[in-house]
């Protein structure tokens, strides 16, 4: 409920929260979006219809996020969740591994992630090489049908289930670097909300019709993140 201390806090991080450390954004200016189709890139049907241009899409973005280091804002979240008394939960719509190698451990990626493979044909998972190749059979059927196992737009994220059961008994919900254009991903805040959480959104500018979130902390990530973070603790 507002006002008593949060027990357990909620944390859902976009893009934004990684821009510091070199990897774009979709929907700023020279963002992915502006540069690449969506639809030819991030959806079933693009992948159906040139997967080689999907896996070259995605090997250069997989090769930016090995290339690139957790960010401050990255390692406030980490020392967030070993400091806290209570449960500490990221939910990200990032695939990079920024948060995994800043140290963060209760992590769910709900858009997938670029370290992971799947197999359209038969679901196999397994880890993702650098570079992946349209041709190559999976190494569970053989069929040559791997793609990055990465939500895509017409698809359902993953652990739906876990993330609204968390916010469920969610004390404080907060979003970082994100837009808010995406669903489910923009609604997580109302079922927050709807909860009884409190909700704090950290963003370079405020980024949905005011009101929605209770506290607002306009400034970059880096900066932002570790402040708020320092601020919770000293007050725990
Ligand atoms: N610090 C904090 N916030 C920042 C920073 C920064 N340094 N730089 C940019 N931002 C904010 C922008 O103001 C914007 O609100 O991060 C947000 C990035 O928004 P998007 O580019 O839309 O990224 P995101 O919200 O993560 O997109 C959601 O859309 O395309 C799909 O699957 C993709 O996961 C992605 C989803």
């Amino acid at each position: 409920m507002p006002g008593l201390k949060p027990e357990r806090i909620v944390i859902l991080t976009g893009a934004g929260i990684s821009a510091e450390s070199g990897l774009g954004t979709f929907r700023d200016k020279d963002g992915l979006w502006t540069r690449y189709d969506l639809t030819e890139v991030a959806t079933p049907e693009g992948f159906a219809r040139n997967p080689a241009l999907v896996h070259d899409f995605y090997n250069a973005r997989r090769a930016n996020a090995l290339d690139a280091r957790p960010n401050a804002a990255h390692s406030a979240l980490a020392r967030l969740e070993a400091d806290w008394p209570g449960e500490v939960l990221v939910v990200t719509q990032n695939v990079d591994d920024l948060h995994e190698r800043a140290g963060s451990r209760n992590l769910l990626h709900m858009h997938g992630a670029l370290s992971g493979a799947l197999c359209a044909a038969c679901d196999h998972r397994w880890p993702a090489p650098r570079e992946m190749d349209a041709d190559a059979p999976c190494p569970g059927c053989g069929a040559p049908r791997i793609r990055p196992d990465i939500v895509w737009f017409g698809e359902i994220p993953y652990h739906m289930d876990a993330i609204a059961e968390a916010l469920f008994q969610a004390d404080l919900f907060v979003s970082i670097g994100t837009s808010g254009e995406v669903y489910p991903a923009a609604g997580l805040v109302q079922e927050a909300r709807a909860a009884g959480a409190e909700t704090l959104e950290i963003n370079l500018e405020p980024s949905r019709v005011p009101g929605i979130f209770d506290r607002v902390i306009a400034g970059p990530a880096s900066a932002a993140v570790p402040d708020w973070v320092d601020d919770i603790l000293t007050g725990c």
